[in-house]
């Protein structure tokens, strides 16, 4: 049994014994961290662990004891008001919607949370600091220009709710 916070909630979760973090992630029913090569190369298991994003098909479940967890299921707030499971969008998919930045969105949740975490504690990143913070995730689709757009536009856009 482990002990954690999940998406802002706290949570407990009987894991199976060496069980890696990403496989127990889509047995509980979290599937929008992907699995693709399970080496640590493609990031499209992205969470974020208290803040940093890391490669959820890299880390044993039992790391996560006691410890802030964030998967893409938690970046969107649930729409005020709504009984139902609709959600809303968050500024950085909103973003990354508006720039063209989705075509098969595999890499998608993986970006976002790369993004997040990098506007989170550095709200004005420049080019470099974007390329930087997104080098481990990567996009077969795209290219990466819009992804850089959706990035300065997603700053701009929490910059204005500050
Ligand atoms: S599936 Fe985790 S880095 Fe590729
Ligand atoms: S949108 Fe398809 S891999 Fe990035």
């Amino acid at each position: 049994m482990i002990k954690f916070q999940l998406n802002g909630s706290p949570a407990e979760w009987e894991i199976k014994p060496n069980e890696i973090l990403l496989d127990t992630l889509r047995r509980m029913g979290l599937k929008g961290a992907k699995e693709g090569c399970r080496q640590g190369e493609c990031g499209v298991c992205t969470v974020l662990l208290d803040g940093k994003p890391i490669n959820s098909c890299l880390l044993y479940t039992a790391r996560i004891d006691g410890r802030k967890l964030l998967t893409i299921e938690g970046v969107t707030p649930p729409k005020k008001k709504d009984l139902s499971c609709e959600k809303e969008l968050h500024p950085i998919q909103e973003a990354f919607l508006e720039a063209g930045a989705v075509q098969c969105g595999y890499c998608t949740p993986g970006m976002v949370l790369s993004t997040k975490a990098l506007l989170d504690k550095n709200p004005n990143p420049s080019e470099p600091e974007i390329k930087k913070a997104l080098e481990g995730v990567l996009c077969r689709c795209t290219g990466y220009v819009k992804i850089i757009d959706a990035v300065q536009s997603a700053a701009k856009k929490l910059n204005r709710k500050i």
